[in-house]
């Protein structure tokens, strides 16, 4: 086991056991979480209170990109944060226009506004969708179309066009207007859309649904009508882009831009940051007024987002992600002929799910205790999402613990195959 010297307790800082105690007594019970207390992280490693180190192929649930501590990120903060954390948006800083250049420049839309988090760049698009139509005077062209096994996020908005009755029901009633095309089904799609429909949103991949890319075929299809109906063709890049797949947009795959573009995630190297990109025809229909965010956008949060995009490009990160994805691949394919409850792995660049025939959480359980840090979507699906920095080595040395992980698990019963949702979904893709 690695030990480490225990740093210093930061001023506010408690005791593990009183950090989980005050935990379990004053937090709203939302997250299942296992009794650790994570300190610190460097690299593509995590530190708990206890000094073990983990080796993290989750990343912080696909934010941190550049992995912890990474010195440019942590050079920025200091600076920054010594200048000002926070000016209203009442005013000009130095960071948005760049930070917004660049953005264009990656996805090659036009225009930018700044939000806190994925769940509002959502909100913020479909408002935006909803709003371009109404401008153009189309009468009642407010309708939404959304994909089956989608995720889009946990506020009104994004909850009404996310599709798995477990983040709905209990929530309604969500927002109207909504429908649901099958998964990469094209007559599904043709036969639900029409002149009514605003805006139909995406997922190039979808990462919560268990990691199934879109067919280019069911794009481009979408593209085409979204033209037609002059409706938004909205990519929810919240996990799948800024980088993950090798490009910095997985849409980019496919030809045929989308109009609206939303992310967050890495964007900001885990500060609070997310972004809605749009074409100019879509976003030449907000003016002063209209939307807006308290801190959405602040200095320092801007100014670390130019510090992670800048970093990608200076150490040509995007080329790491796609040799260390195919090293990544090719190895889990070849785990997936040794064991036989793994019944198939998706993804590219640094996105992946091993969909298993039995229940994932005791492999996830099984891999903390072997300080491994991977997560499951799906109840089968193990997912994978490691920072972009992630060397060859470590790929070898999380392949050779995880396989470990995997004999020694005892293992689950079957999942019945009806009740695998995602089985549903692949097929549907197929
Ligand atoms: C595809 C997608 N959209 C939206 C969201 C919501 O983002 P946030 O949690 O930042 O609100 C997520 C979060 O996992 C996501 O994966």
């Amino acid at each position: 086991m690695n030990r480490v010297r225990r740093p210093k307790a930061a001023k506010h800082s408690v005791s593990p056991e009183q950090a989980l105690r005050l935990a379990g007594r004053y937090l709203m019970n939302t997250y299942r979480r296992p009794t650790l207390v994570f300190v610190r992280g460097r690299g593509c490693y995590l530190y708990d209170h206890r000094g073990r180190k983990y080796l993290d192929f989750l990343g912080g649930l696909a934010v941190n990109a550049l992995g912890y501590s990474h010195p440019r990120l942590t050079r920025v903060i200091r600076r920054e944060s010594a200048r000002a954390v926070h000016f209203s948006n009442l005013f000009h800083h130095p960071y948005q226009g760049p930070l917004a250049r660049k953005l264009t420049e990656w996805s090659g839309l036009e225009r930018v506004f700044f939000t806190n988090s994925g769940t509002e760049a959502v909100e913020g698009a479909l408002k935006l969708a909803r709003l371009a139509a109404h401008k153009r005077g189309t009468e009642g062209k407010a309708r939404i179309l959304a994909l089956e096994n989608s995720f889009h996020g946990r506020t009104f908005g994004a909850l009404s066009i996310t599709h798995p009755a477990k983040y709905r029901d209990p929530f309604g009633p969500l927002v109207p207007g909504v429908e649901f095309v099958r998964f990469n089904d094209v007559a599904d799609l043709e036969a639900k859309f029409d002149d009514s429909v605003c805006g139909i949103v995406i997922e190039p991949i979808q990462g919560e649904g268990g990691i199934y890319p879109v067919s280019t075929a069911f794009w481009s299809r979408a593209r085409e009508l979204a033209n037609h109906y002059g409706a938004a063709l909205i990519a929810d890049e919240i996990q799948s882009g800024l980088g993950r797949t090798g490009r910095p947009f997985a849409y980019q795959r496919h030809t045929g831009l989308p109009d609206i573009v939303v992310i967050a995630k890495p964007l900001a190297g885990g500060l609070p940051l997310g972004a809605i990109l749009a074409r100019e025809t879509f976003a030449e229909s907000f003016s002063p007024g209209l939307h807006g965010s308290t801190f959405g956008g602040g200095p320092l949060a801007c100014a670390v987002a130019l510090e992670f995009l800048s970093t990608i490009e200076d150490e040509n990160l995007l080329e790491n992600v796609r040799q260390r994805g195919s090293q990544l691949r090719a190895e889990l394919t070849r785990l997936a002929g040794d064991f036989d409850f793994v019944r198939e792995v998706r993804g590219e660049g640094l996105i992946f799910g091993i969909e298993l025939a039995v229940e994932g959480k005791p492999y996830v359980e099984g891999a903390l205790r072997e300080t491994l840090i991977i997560n499951c979507t799906h109840e089968c699906v193990l997912r994978l999402l490691p920072p972009f920095i992630v060397t060859e080595r470590q790929i070898d040395e999380f392949m050779r613990r995880f396989r470990q992980v995997l004999n020694k698990t005892k293992r689950p019963k079957s999942l019945p195959a009806e009740l695998s949702e995602s089985r549903t979904a692949a097929a549907a893709s197929r």
